[in-house]
């Protein structure tokens, strides 16, 4: 009899494809994929640590299957990703859920296959959490979910360690693949009809850092002059390691989209310190003006955090006024979140909920008419857009442009996987309305 599985990820990118990996291996052991995870055999919760509503969401989410579990002993629910590698963590979750059946870490991921095998042989948990042994897992099947994108790993881990963020501690040191097997996968990728290639890692400027690895704006160059027309994007860059050299290359390969993901977290000096990022408000805005005198027209996106410890209105209106100078194209804006362990949870001068509440809606703002800013532009342009499917609830096609922008538009057939020329007839929003040229 067919066995179905299930997964529910949380989290970023690195967790989606991680998700992919995962579905890899459960299609090895014979599962099918299903949608609802009450009807599923076996289901894996890929958590996510960053910020403390993306582990109480998970806990909240492994409390609703207590009673489905109760009635389905042979159903395995396993949980794995960042929350549980986080110290004391696995044994946490074990007395909080006990009916949980495996549970594993973010390093041990690809031996998932022998913990369910071992997991049908006795009806203890498997509760597995390694260390970070600097190992690189090759040659592993993802079950991709995101055609006409693929998700691509260059590094893994972060060395960074930025005073807010957990992610060093439960992703270990950096480590990067070699450049031919990303070379060969990519190849393999584009061959199989993927249109859009986007390479993975914490801090992706830093790839090769340690080793004779080529440098990363040498290593998306080569990956751009692989044949076949596909858009190549690249995620996530620290601003103190983006070079002129990436800018240069960004400029003379076409593949490589027209936009950069520069995460700044704040505008003040004292607190991009206090955050441990390695640059001033001045840095920054010197590596922006490099990137727009090689590609004027870039699209440019960022992280920001409010209410660091010690943040003062001061050092917010800073933040305004680096965001509004950068006129990003958008950003993702968060609420500093105590990470247990790390640097800042131990600094004084913890912001008070409703004041980075207050800081975080006037950030939103800003953000979203900048962001409206740029659409308004796209008026009555055309447009190329890579569409990614259907939006069922709009009834139209969807899909993006080289620099970000969601563009919807009406098909008679499916076009998901195509580029599709569209001429701007909306662009008052987050989004555009094309009609197809
Ligand atoms: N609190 C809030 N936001 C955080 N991020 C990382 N750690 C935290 C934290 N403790 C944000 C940063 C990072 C993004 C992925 O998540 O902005 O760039
Ligand atoms: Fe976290 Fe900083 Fe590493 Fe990004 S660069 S994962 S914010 S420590």
């Amino acid at each position: 009899m067919q066995k179905y599985f299930n997964i529910v990820t949380y989290g970023c990118q690195m967790n989606v494809h991680e998700s992919e990996k995962i579905a890899g291996l459960l299609d090895e052991l014979g599962y099918a994929y299903c949608d609802d995870m009450f009807k599923a055999d076996i289901v894996v919760f890929n958590t996510c640590c960053i910020r403390e509503n993306a582990e109480n969401h998970a806990f909240g989410n492994i409390g609703m299957l207590k009673k489905l579990k109760a009635e389905r002993r042979d159903m395995i629910i396993a949980v794995g990703g960042c929350l549980t590698q986080q110290m004391g963590k696995a044994e946490n979750l074990h007395d909080k859920f006990p009916y949980v059946d495996i549970i594993f870490g973010t390093h041990n991921l690809y031996k998932l296959k022998d913990y369910i095998l071992e997991k049908q042989k006795k009806s203890k948990p498997v509760i597995r959490i390694e260390e970070d042994g600097g190992f690189i897992c090759e040659g592993e099947k993802p079950l991709r979910t995101s055609y006409p994108n693929a998700w691509v790993n260059i590094t893994y881990g972060c060395n960074n360690f930025c005073s807010y963020c957990i992610v060093p501690y439960v992703r270990g040191r950096e480590r990067s693949r070699k450049s031919e097997n990303i070379i060969t996968e990519v190849k393999q990728l584009v061959s199989e009809g993927y249109k859009e290639i986007t390479l993975l890692g914490q801090n992706v400027n830093s790839y090769g850092n340690g080793t004779d690895e080529i440098s990363f704006p040498r290593l998306l160059e080569k990956i751009a002059q692989i044949d076949g027309k596909f858009r190549l994007r690249f995620m996530t860059s620290h601003p103190k390691d983006f070079s002129e050299g990436l800018a240069r290359v960004m400029r003379d390969n076409p593949k490589i989209c027209r936009c950069l993901h520069l995460p700044v977290q704040s505008g003040s000096d004292s607190i991009l310190k206090a955050m441990n990022r390695k640059y001033t408000s001045a840095d920054y805005l010197k590596k922006i003006e490099i990137l727009k005198k090689y590609i004027p027209d870039c699209a440019v996106t960022t992280d920001l955090i409010v209410g660091f410890p010690g943040e003062t209105e001061d050092d917010f209106r800073a933040t305004l006024d680096l965001v509004k100078k950068v006129n990003y194209s958008s950003a993702f804006t968060f609420v500093y979140s105590k990470r247990e362990g790390t640097v800042a949870a131990r600094m004084d001068n913890q912001i008070p909920e409703e004041v980075s509440k207050r800081r975080i809606m006037t950030l939103v703002e800003l953000v979203n008419s900048l962001t409206r800013e740029h659409s308004a532009k796209y008026f009555g342009k055309e447009v190329e857009i890579l569409c990614e499917g259907y939006d069922e609830k709009k009834g139209m096609y969807l899909g993006r442009d080289e620099f970000g922008r969601m563009g919807y538009f009406e098909s008679s057939t499916d076009v998901k996987g195509q580029f599709i020329n569209l001429k701007v007839q909306k662009a008052n929003g987050v989004s555009l309305i094309g009609r197809r040229v």
